[in-house]
This record gives structure tokens, C-alpha cells and sequence, in this order.
């Protein structure tokens, strides 16, 4: 569209907040990458923001509802100001599009996750003609190739690349296929031109991200051809990747890391279930078995790598039997971290309608995995004292006394360093741990390879 930037909007402040998974972290940064192209300027204080940017998430019932109330803070915080530009982007904005509009007269502009490339010419015409716009199409393509030409100025040490989105597995409680659209793998060297252009800029660490991220595929290029390419940057140090479906988790992908010299030793993979019964109520589209092939398979390869995972308790039809093979199941993995949530129904899925399991049920149940699940944290941490590890240093902690960074399997690690330890790996020795934190001392900058 031919809208030209307009002068009046130059110097404007736009505050983004971003809920939900990396893939909106990612998503915001870039919207900002774009929104400065017409003149806007990052604030971190609502009060000075001409612009309000919420990204949402609508995976659970209560993600949704924040959004109400973030809107209702807002308009608190502007109740004597002029009134902000306020944009409503994310999964929310997908799944609720014009509804919003009606629902709540304070937002100006709703746009989905797959017309980001669409979002100066939305706020250039907004400001020209004040009328609502909604923007939800479903058009990728467009999308990565516009923000393709933007570049992507995160500057971090750790970054996030997406490189697949949507979802064709409709698992019966899942908004993703409707909120993020069909499948999409982006093209192979539009890709590997952002991580060259991060790596450039001081990325050391590149986490490649999709929904199904293991799902990659385009022109026969697959997750596992991405991975060699990008390992061929000299200073790049470390790749993740996130999240990966079961059932995609192939042979080519498993082998790599018979040679890996970058790709991290920690896998989350949702299982979400540890019961076969309910893994196909879920349509879920694997077993237990097949994931514990997979596991075998990668802990035979490298004894050293670590699993994570994602459940979903209390899905309608879960018998005590069922929760009991979950917790058989974790028991087995020994899983180095995991998320756990009480099923939300979600409007326009297959499993919305379904009949709830009693809420003290669920409850217990919650209480019975998270236990389990934090006191592996625990013990798996604990295990790591006085032993040496390799962290990635990322930033100083809010204090600016010692610094942060992440082992190998993503635990976050503080230590008595500074500034110039910022972006390399440095060699500590663990001495106090905690459920989610390692305590360290450094010993010396590692000139070993990690991994
Ligand atoms: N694609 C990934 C997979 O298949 O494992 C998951 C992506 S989803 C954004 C992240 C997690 O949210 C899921 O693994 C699931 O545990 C959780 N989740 C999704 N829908 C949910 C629901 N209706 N209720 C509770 N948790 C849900
Ligand atoms: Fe959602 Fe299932 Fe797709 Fe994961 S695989 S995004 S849980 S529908
Ligand atoms: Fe939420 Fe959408 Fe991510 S629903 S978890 S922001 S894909």
C-alpha cells in the first residue's frame, strides 16, 4: 500500500507488553523492528507512550482474561492523559478479531499474528481517518517476506528465530491451528540470512522457534539441514530449538546429534500425557511408546542429554489410572524441567464441550505432578554442586554485582563476573543451587567447545 510516512508521527513512544511463548517475545520484537521504520521510539513506562502495543495469548482460559484486565490498567493509567494508540496483536486478537472491537471501545486497532507486514499501514491509516481497523488474515508469506527486509535488531546474546509457524495437528484442546493458521516453514536462505545478520551483531546463542518447530520443511529442506547450516557460523557458540512435536521427531533430526558440535543436549518435547488412553482423546497422533523410543534413541547417542516437557492435567476422561501412568511416566524421565496447567476448555475446539473432572480433583492432581516434577528440579540441581560447568553469559543481574547466563540444559546459573564476561562461555564451578537457579564461582573463560 502506498502510504508514505507521516511527519506528525515521527518521535511517537510506543510501549509493548507481550504475553504467551517465545514465539510472541520473537513476534514483538520484530513488530518493533517494523514500527520504527514510521518514527516510533521503545518506552519502557506506560506513562510515556503515545502507543499501546498488548501481545496476547489465548492457549488457556486465563491467558485470555489478562488481557482484559491489562486494558483495564491501561485505560486507569491514561484515565487523565490523551489517550494512547492502542493495539491489540497475538493470538487473542486472531481468535476474538472484530469481537474485541465491540467487546472493549478502548482498543483502536486489532491484528493478528499473520499480518504483522500489514501493521504501519494500519497505524498510518488509523491516524489519518480515526476509523477501527481489524486485520486477521491468514498470508505468512507476505508476512516473513516484508519483515525479511527489516532487519532483526534484538541484540541479545541468546535470540529468537522463528523459522516455522501454525499448526495442522489439531490436538482436541488446542486454540494454535486457529489462532496461528495452517503450517508454514519459511524459506531455507531467508532464514539463514537473519541468523548470519544476528551473528553478526553479537548473537551467541540462536533458539529456533515454531510451533512445531521438528515440522520444518521447506523445498525438502528440513529442521535437521538447518541446524548443520547454522552450526557453520564461527561465533555462533549454541542452537536450541523449541517446540517440538513427538511425532516429528525423525531420524535425520535424532542422528544429528551423533555430530553436533552446537546443538544444545536438551530436548523439550511435550508428552502432555503419560496415558495412552488419553494421548488419543487428545489426538495427540503418538504413544507413550513412541516416545520413549525417541527417548532411548537420544540417550543412547549422548547419555548427557536432558529431557523437557510440557502436561496438561485433568483433561476430560482422565481416570485416577490415567493420572497414575503420568506420574509413572515422569518418574521414568526424570525430566529436567516441565510446564504443568489444569486443562482450560477453549471456545472452538474439539474438546470445549467435554464434561470437567471435579476442581479439588484437579487440584490434588496438579499439586501430586508439580511436586514430583519440582523435587527432580531439585535433586538433578543438586547433584550439579562442585561440579564444573560451561554458562553462557547473557547480562549482568538488576543488581550489576555478578552476572547470569545458562548451563548446556538451560539452567539458569549466576556468577561473580562481569561485564566483559557478557557473551562468552565461561567455565564456573556450581556451589549453592536452588529449584530453578545455580549458584557458581567462576574458574576461567573456556576455550573448550560446549556441547
Ligand atoms: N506444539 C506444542 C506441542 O504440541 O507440544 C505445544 C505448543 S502449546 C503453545 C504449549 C503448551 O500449552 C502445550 O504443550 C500444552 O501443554 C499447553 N496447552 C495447550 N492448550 C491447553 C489447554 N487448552 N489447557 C491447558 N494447557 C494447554
Ligand atoms: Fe497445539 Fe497440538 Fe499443534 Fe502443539 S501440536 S500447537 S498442542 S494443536
Ligand atoms: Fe499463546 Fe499463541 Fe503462543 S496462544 S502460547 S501466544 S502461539
Amino acid at each position: 500500500m502506498g502510504l508514505k510516512k507521516n511527519p506528525n508521527n515521527m518521535n511517537k513512544k510506543i510501549f509493548i507488553k507481550t504475553f504467551g511463548c517465545q514465539m510472541n517475545e520473537y513476534d514483538s520484537n520484530r513488530i518493533f523492528n517494523t514500527v520504527q521504520k514510521i518514527g516510533f521510539q521503545k518506552t519502557e513506562n506506560y506513562e510515556d507512550a503515545s502507543c499501546y502495543l498488548l501481545n496476547t495469548c489465548h492457549i488457556r482460559d486465563k491467558a485470555k482474561e489478562k488481557v482484559y484486565h491489562e486494558i483495564g490498567r491501561v485505560k486507569k493509567i491514561f484515565r487523565s492523559k490523551k489517550k494512547p494508540l492502542v493495539i491489540i496483536t497475538g493470538c487473542v486478537a486472531q481468535a476474538e478479531n472484530e469481537e474485541m472491537l465491540k467487546r472493549e471501545p478502548y482498543i483502536d486497532l486489532v491484528i493478528g499474528p499473520q499480518s504483522y507486514h500489514k501493521i504501519n499501514d494500519t497505524i498510518l491509516k488509523h491516524i489519518h481517518n480515526k476509523k477501527k481497523i481489524e486485520e486477521t488474515e491468514f498470508d505468512p508469506i507476505s508476512k516473513f517476506k516484508y519483515l525479511s527486509k527489516i532487519k532483526n535488531d534484538t541484540n541479545k546474546v541468546s535470540s529468537f528465530l522463528t523459522i516455522q509457524e501454525g499448526c495442522d495437528k489439531f490436538c482436541h484442546f488446542c486454540v494454535v491451528p486457529y489462532t496461528r493458521g495452517p503450517e508454514y516453514s519459511r524459506p531455507f536462505t531467508q532464514i539463514l540470512d537473519e541468523a548470519k545478520y544476528l551473528v553478526d551483531n553479537g548473537t551467541k546463542e540462536i533458539i529456533l522457534l515454531g510451533q512445531n518447530v521438528n515440522a520444518y520443511n521447506n523445498e525438502s529442506y528440513k529442521l535437521s539441514d538447518l541446524v548443520k547450516e547454522i552450526e557453520n557460523f564461527p561465533k555462533l557458540e549454541r542452537i536450541r530449538y523449541t517446540t517440538s512435536h513427538p511425532k516429528d521427531m525423525t531420524e535425520d533430526l535424532i542422528d544429528l546429534y551423533k555430530n553436533t558440535k552446537k546443538l544444545m543436549p536438551l530436548v523439550h518435547l511435550p508428552v502432555q500425557s503419560g496415558s495412552n488412553k488419553i494421548l488419543r482423546l487428545m489426538n495427540r497422533k503418538h504413544t507413550i511408546d513412541d516416545y520413549l523410543k525417541t527417548f532411548y534413541k537420544l540417550k543412547e547417542i549422548n547419555p548427557n542429554i536432558e529431557f523437557s516437557s510440557d502436561f496438561i492435567i485433568g483433561y476430560p476422561g482422565e481416570e485416577e489410572e490415567d493420572f497414575n501412568d503420568t506420574i509413572n511416566f515422569i518418574d521414568k524421565i526424570n525430566f529436567i524441567n516441565s510446564f504443568s496447567f489444569i486443562f482450560s476448555p477453549r471456545p472452538g475446539t474439539v474438546a470445549a464441550d467435554s464434561k470437567l473432572i471435579d476442581k479439588k480433583i484437579l487440584i490434588r492432581r496438579l499439586e501430586k505432578v508439580q511436586n514430583l516434577l519440582f523435587e527432580n528440579q531439585r535433586r538433578m540441581n543438586r547433584s550439579l554442586e562442585n561440579k564444573i560447568l560451561n554458562v553462557l553469559v547473557e547480562n549482568l543481574t538488576e543488581d550489576k554485582t555478578q552476572v547470569f547466563g545458562r548451563s548446556e540444559h538451560m539452567t539458569s546459573i549466576i556468577f561473580n563476573g562481569d561485564k566483559n564476561d557478557i557473551g562468552k562461555v565461561v567455565q564456573v564451578k556450581i556451589k549453592q543451587s536452588n529449584r530453578s537457579t545455580l549458584f557458581a564461582e567462576k574458574i576461567k573463560i573456556s576455550n573448550q567447545k560446549v556441547a
